[in-house]
């Protein structure tokens, strides 16, 4: 079924100039960016988007990651969205990443891993609105 997902191609892949190189990955891969923004996350927007980590030992260092500069948020559209993208960004650990994927060719440790995915249709869902309002989704097709 069509789906739609919220990505982030996080500081380190935006530092190393790989925004094009991964959301060609995303397009050739079958999903269609239908909204996108740069931007540089405050303090304030990263712990709320990562609100469900707020006990993790890991929190702190991710929320400081991910305001180290800035960031591109995209919603991307396509058949099984979710799914599929989390296939081509491959395991959260680069370490654990399938060779060939956005993370083993992109990422160098767990915090600088490249990109973020949803994890299911309810993150999505949440994540996709705490980016974008419904005006900023083009539709396609
Ligand atoms: P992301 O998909 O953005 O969701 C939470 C992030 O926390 C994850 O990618 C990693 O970059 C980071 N992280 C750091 N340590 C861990 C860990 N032990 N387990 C899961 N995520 C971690």
């Amino acid at each position: 079924a069509q789906e739609r997902t919220l990505s982030i191609i996080k500081p380190d892949a935006v530092a190393k100039d790989a925004i094009g190189d991964i959301i060609s990955r995303f397009e050739k891969g079958g999903l269609s960016v239908v909204a996108a923004r740069m931007m540089r996350l405050t303090r304030e927007q990263a712990e709320g988007f990562y609100a469900e980590h707020r006990e993790r030992p890991f929190f702190n260092d991710l929320v400081g990651f991910m305001t180290s500069g800035p960031v591109v948020v995209q919603v991307l559209e396509g058949d099984n969205a979710i799914a599929k993208n989390r296939e081509l960004m491959g395991a959260t650990n680069p370490k654990e990443a399938a060779a060939g994927t956005i993370r083993a060719d992109f990422a160098s440790s767990i915090d600088a891993n490249a990109v973020h995915g949803s994890d299911a249709p309810e993150s999505a869902e949440r994540e996709i609105h705490y980016f974008f309002g419904d005006a900023e989704i083009c539709a396609r097709g």
